[in-house]
């Protein structure tokens, strides 16, 4: 009997193994602070973020695609989830960001979502999702999209505080093997256009959620005997990148289109000191990182366009930035990854840099 029992044990172990090996994380924990909390990999040393910017999935077809830098028909929504495919198999993150424009115009919401989130829900990766301009244009609002992602396996969104602005303000903590938060991620949603008649183009991040982001932050921090650091994702960049022109890695090929109103967000996160890098998308063929004047010590990101069914850029390829937490979270390093070609192709690394490093 023993004998048997050991090869029942063996047994288990060799099926569970390769669940392991594709990265079945351990089941999510929740912070002090009351955020879904995920752990720094590797034995305490890293996490990998993969942010995957302006997917624009519309029905999962084929039509014709935009602005492709080399010729393949047929082309659609595939050749985006194809491209993420084999960015989950290459890089292996711990956690997946979308940073909105999910999906656009989508005649069937809920089937649009199962597209994009069905690579990363098949190797049971952590995803988190905020919304862009475009999600909504679809049969669906944020709320009822919400209701969906919420339900979906894997995902760490959540709708967030109900009398705040926006669906899906929230935070996830980053934590090591002693529960200790080693870096916090804020999420944001930056809304779509400006409801105000006398104020046109885009939403920007409003008063309430930038209250709301001073209390979760120092929430993190009350809870934590080190003021732990901030990434924050969001979608439509705000004014302050028109001024990221200092230590930029990367291109800028199109005007920063942020809201016409400064809601007020850079500057929280100056005061709060936090912050070492902001994502967002909104731009396709912009990917850079750049810094302010105005505070130095955050880098300001874009993510480049991902998305085959949107605008890119003739010979510009579609692409994704990788963020790594590295040195048990005494280091923010990034770089990007560019679809040059069908499966079996590199995928060419490009403006690697380091964001940030602790001076501890
Ligand atoms: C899109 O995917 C199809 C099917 O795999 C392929 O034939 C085509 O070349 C791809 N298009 C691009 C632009 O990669
Ligand atoms: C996900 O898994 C399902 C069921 O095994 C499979 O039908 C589907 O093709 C997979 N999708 C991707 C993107 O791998
Ligand atoms: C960390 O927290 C989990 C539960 O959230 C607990 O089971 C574990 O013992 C804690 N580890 C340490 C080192 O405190
Ligand atoms: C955050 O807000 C809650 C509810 O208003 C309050 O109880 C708490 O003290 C605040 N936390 C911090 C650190 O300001
Ligand atoms: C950008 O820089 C200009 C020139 O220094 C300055 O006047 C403006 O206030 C800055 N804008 C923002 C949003 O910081």
């Amino acid at each position: 009997m023993p004998h048997l029992f050991a090869r029942l044990l063996a047994l288990a172990a060799l099926l569970v193994l390769p669940a392991a090996v594709a990265g079945i994380v351990a089941p999510r924990t929740t912070s002090p602070s009351g955020n879904v909390a995920l752990p720094l990999g590797h034995n305490d040393q890293t996490f990998k973020i993969l942010q995957l910017a302006d997917m624009h999935i519309k029905t999962g077809t084929d039509y014709g695609c935009l602005n492709i830098p080399r010729d393949g028909s047929p082309c659609g929504d595939r050749n985006t989830t194809d491209f993420i495919g084999r960015l989950l198999d290459d890089e292996r993150p711990d956690l997946v960001v979308f940073t909105g424009d999910n999906v656009a115009f989508p005649p069937d919401a809920k089937k649009a979502i199962e597209i994009f989130t069905e690579p990363v829900i098949n190797r049971s990766i952590p995803w988190a999702a905020v919304f862009g301009n475009h999600d909504a244009q679809g049969n669906m609002d944020n709320a009822q999209m919400m209701d969906i992602i919420e339900s979906l396996p894997h995902t760490v969104t959540s709708f967030g505080p109900r009398d705040i602005d926006g669906v899906g303000n929230f935070a996830v903590e980053v934590i090591d093997s002693s529960n200790e938060t080693v870096f916090s991620l804020f999420f944001l949603d930056s809304g779509a256009y400006s409801t105000d008649p006398d104020i046109g183009g885009y939403d920007w991040i409003r008063p309430s959620q930038v209250a709301w982001y001073r209390n979760a932050s120092a929430e993190i921090s009350y809870n934590n005997p080190h003021d732990p650091p901030e990434l924050v994702f969001f979608h439509i960049p705000f004014p302050e990148y028109h001024n990221a022109t200092e230590n930029v890695v990367g291109d800028k090929q199109e005007r920063v289109n942020s809201a016409q109103v400064n809601g007020g967000f850079f500057a929280a996160l100056t005061d709060v000191g936090k912050a070492v890098a902001t994502f967002v998308g909104h731009d396709h063929v912009n990917d850079f990182c750049g810094r302010s004047p105005e505070n130095p010590l955050l880098a300001l990101c874009y993510g480049g366009g991902v998305g085959y069914g949107t605008y890119g850029r003739r010979s510009w390829e579609r692409r994704a930035r990788i963020i790594n937490i590295e040195d048990g979270g005494r280091l923010v390093r990034t770089w990007k990854r560019l679809d040059t070609g069908p499966k079996g192709t590199p995928m060419p690394m490009v403006h690697e840099q380091i964001l940030w490093q602790a001076n501890w």
